[in-house]
């Protein structure tokens, strides 16, 4: 099948080089030039494991190509998957100008029967404007062309895996004809049996943005659960170990932190609340997940400022990961950059390491912080250490080594990687999130004594 990609972001890119592996012959569009010269030349501008591989490939067997030229991609397609951001707009509600501007430029090119895919994660309603923008474009409406959505469940950091082998495939149409494609389309990547679900646009769109918010507010929950578990004297990893072994819980989303981030959960939330007003419908479990999530990372920065008071000037701060999670070099809305902004306010200065996402962070941050080459260099001199991204080489630091390095002495640890057993064994204070603390290293000593 001809199939052409509009957008060669994380969803594009992956959806592109996936459907080229399968034999497809694929056409990669994207307006960033940029972008464009360096995949022609090879080149993956995203980190996402297990990508290159599949990249080089699909290149291999020519079965991928890349272009800034819209009109003659569109018009050599049979499918055409639109892989463009949906932003959040000011008021929370999904832009879908990327969206419709493509969908009315492409209208006059399309050269025979042709499924439009909505592949990027659009509100209630969204098929139906993408049809009227092809309408308005030119093409006659009917025999000529349909609108699918497809929604993408997709994870960074996984997204390789997770779009090869999906646990389950989501098409939102009430046409036999396009269904028939796209179910052709995808059956190489289910032959172990997963589903495809086939269903109407609406709900196609709607189980994206429920997927999206039900985790969100799974990790919410958790977090929630443990900020009251320190305050009880109970222990979050118990707890979690209590409830995640309940096959109606499920033990994914159980890891309490400094919050979601990431270019998906936050704005897709807060366009399925948008959504619900339209409609007049107060979805207020979803208002909660909101403000709680803005808030979590003041969970570990207030046992900061308790520290070292709210004046942090003169402070050093060594921090480990910027990406909003592991196996990324994604930073929108990442945790770890609340985390920065929280001490820049106060004054501190901030050194920085992350294996991926530097190159993203500097583009936020420029020169108000520093970044370094490796992971144990961010500690030198600092008065704190702050773990942002469960990274798995931060897991098994050399802490007597980290702890020489430092001026000071204390380790706060966003993501649960460590035990205060082994970090004062060190000799350096550790607090983490929602595990009771016995309090510093002196306090330990005094015990003991
Ligand atoms: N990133 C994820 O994990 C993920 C997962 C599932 C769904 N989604 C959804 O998929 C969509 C895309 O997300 P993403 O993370 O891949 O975005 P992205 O920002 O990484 O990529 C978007 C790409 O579109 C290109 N683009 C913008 N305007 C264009 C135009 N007019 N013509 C051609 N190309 C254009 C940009 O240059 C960019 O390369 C969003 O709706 C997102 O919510 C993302």
């Amino acid at each position: 099948m001809n199939i052409t990609v509009v957008g060669t972001g994380y969803v594009g890119l992956v959806t592109g080089v996936a459907f080229a592996n399968m034999g497809n012959n694929v056409t990669c569009v994207d307006i960033d030039e940029n972008k464009v010269t360096m995949l022609e030349r090879g080149q993956v501008p995203i980190y996402e494991p297990g990508l290159e591989s599949l990249f080089e490939q699909a290149r291999r067997q020519e079965t991928i190509d890349f272009t800034t030229e819209l009109a003659p991609a569109a018009a050599s397609a049979d499918v055409i998957f639109l892989a463009l951001p949906t932003p959040p707009g000011e008021d929370g509600s999904a832009d879908l100008s990327y969206i419709l501007g493509v969908a009315g430029e492409v209208g006059p090119y399309l050269n025979g029967y042709t499924v439009i895919v909505d592949k990027s994660t659009v509100p209630v309603g969204t098929a139906d404007k993408v049809r009227a923008a092809l309408e308005a474009s030119g093409v006659v409406a009917g025999e000529d062309f349909d609108v699918v959505s497809n929604p993408e469940f997709l994870r960074e950091g996984v997204a390789v895996d997770d779009f090869m082998k999906p646990e389950r495939v989501v098409i939102g149409t009430n046409n036999q004809r396009a269904a028939a494609v796209m179910q052709k389309l995808y059956e190489p990547f289910v032959r172990g049996g997963n589903p495809i679900i086939v269903m109407d646009e609406r709900s196609a769109e709607m189980t994206k943005y429920a997927a999206n918010a039900f985790l969100a507010t799974k990790i919410t929950f958790i977090n929630e659960v443990a900020n009251l578990c320190e305050r009880a004297g109970a222990n979050i990893d118990q707890v979690r170990r209590g409830i995640g072994t309940d096959s109606r819980i499920g033990n994914q989303f159980l890891y309490p932190g400094l919050g979601y981030g990431g270019s998906c959960f936050p704005k897709d939330v807060r366009a399925l609340l948008k959504t619900a007003s339209e409609f007049d419908y107060d979805f207020r479990i979803l208002d909660s997940v909101v403000e709680v999530n803005g808030e979590q990372h003041l969970e570990l920065m207030s046992k900061v400022t308790e520290r070292f008071g709210e004046d942090l000037a003169g402070r050093h701060f060594g921090l480990w990961g910027l990406a909003f999670k592991a196996n990324t070099d994604d930073v929108r809305e990442s945790p770890a950059h609340r985390v920065i902004d929280f001490l820049l306010e106060r004054g501190a200065t901030v050194a920085a390491y992350d294996p991926e996402a530097r190159e993203t962070t500097y583009r936020v941050f420029g020169d108000r912080i520093e970044y370094v080459d490796f992971l144990p260099d961010a500690a030198n001199q600092a008065d704190a250490l702050i773990v942002a991204t469960e990274w798995s080489h931060f897991r098994r630091p050399t802490w007597p080594v980290i702890a020489r390095r430092m001026r000071g002495d204390v380790v706060f640890d966003g993501r649960n990687l460590y035990t205060e057993d082994e970090l004062n064994a060190a000799g350096l204070d550790y607090f983490s999130v929602g595990r009771p603390s016995v309090g510093t290293v002196d306090a330990v000593r005094q015990e003991a004594a």
